[in-house]
């Protein structure tokens, strides 16, 4: 089956694409001596979990308790939640999961951490804690080496330090060198033995080498790669597997035409960028405005006629894989098979 046949706007996934993404990182992370756990949240999809562990990673990351349990159901069994866990529904939850998986879990506050204490205590089960460093991120994460000593020496029982994760902004590569060899330095000196240091994100992937002391890697949008990845120098569009393909619904104006694919599809990230996409087919063409339903196209000429496609890259592809139950799998224009997005909208 052609890609022609599909109603739009869907998904399409370039598994080509896909295989050389991960083989590429794969190879970096080998060759320069760091293990990857690649973040699910990109794809959803357990059989490519499979392929990324398959390929060489140690095992996946997810952000959500719900995308690890999908995950663990697929016998992914070796999982890192990058996030504070917090609430005795989630925790309890977490118990089920730790009895199941190699589980490992994020914290950066004495709430977190008191949590994780009593929840193994209660249950007697066993799970490794990281605490998560700002290193510059703004995110989640302590600010300083002092607190992350603090939160580790705190941990107790089943909830068993291992290390530290930290998630840089883009962009932000040195300056979490910097951080992170002072937060090393810090537990050498308080002799607390730091097993796991966790960095990640695909825009300063191929500079992870430069990190001293990392010993794995989390990226996640390498998989499919997007326009927020090229703009970065992360990637080409050659490498971009995520594609939406939409067709042109109306043409009301020389200057404009409305695609079948909005805000619902494409969502709103512009992530620092003009327009909320690239048409592959059709560059200089913007989409230069978004409604639910509605995609407007911008150009004085070479706008595509009503009933024609396009395929566009998202500008960012693991909020695409959100809004969609399901992607359809192709090598180049040929259907291969529709893949279901099982860990679509876990978000709790
Ligand atoms: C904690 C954490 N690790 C890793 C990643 C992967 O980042 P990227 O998709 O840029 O590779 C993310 C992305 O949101 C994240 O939040």
């Amino acid at each position: 089956m052609n890609i022609d046949s599909l109603s739009t706007p869907c998904v399409l996934i370039d598994i080509d694409r896909v295989k050389a993404n991960i083989k590429r990182a794969q190879d970096y992370a080998d060759k320069n001596g760091f293990t990857l756990r690649p973040h699910i949240k990109t794809h959803k999809i357990p059989s490519f979990a499979h392929m990324q562990v398959e390929a060489g990673a140690c095992g996946i990351t997810c952000q959500k308790l719900g995308e690890a349990e999908v995950m663990a159901d697929a016998g992914l069994d070796d999982i890192l939640i990058s996030y504070n866990i917090i609430g005795f529904d989630k925790l309890t939850r977490l118990a089920a999961l730790a009895k199941r998986v190699r589980l490992t879990v994020a914290a950066d506050s004495l709430f977190t951490v008191n949590g994780y204490n009593q929840i193994a205590a209660t249950t007697g089960v066993t799970f490794d804690v990281l605490i998560e460093c700002d290193t510059g991120g703004g995110r989640c994460g302590v600010q300083t080496p002092d607190e992350a000593i603090t939160l580790a020496s705190t941990l107790k029982g089943g909830a068993r330090f291992a290390g530290v994760m930290t998630y840089p902004a883009a962009g932000g590569t040195e300056k979490m060198a910097e951080k992170l060899a002072e937060i090393l330095s810090s537990f050498e000196k308080a002799n607390i033995a730091v097993k796991t240091v966790s960095a990640g994100g695909t825009p300063d992937l191929w500079k992870a080498h430069t990190v001293p002391g990392a010993t794995e890697y989390r990226p996640g949008t390498y998989i499919y790669m997007d326009r927020s990845q090229v703009a970065a120098g992360a990637a080409t569009q050659d490498d971009c597997a995520l594609t939406i393909l939409a067709t042109v619904v109306s043409k009301p104006l020389s200057d404009r035409a409305i695609i079948d694919a909005g805000t619902k599809t494409l969502t709103s990230d512009l992530l620092g960028m003009k327009g909320f996409g690239h048409i592959t087919s059709l560059p200089d063409v913007l989409i230069s405005g978004l409604s639910e339903e509605h995609g407007i196209l911008s150009a004085k000429d070479g706008l595509p006629e009503i009933g024609e496609r396009v395929r566009i890259i998202p500008n960012h592809a693991c909020v695409v894989s959100n809004m969609f139950n399901m992607v359809y799998l192709v090598s180049g224009t040929t259907v291969i098979n529709a893949l279901p997005v099982v860990a679509r909208g876990r978000v709790v």
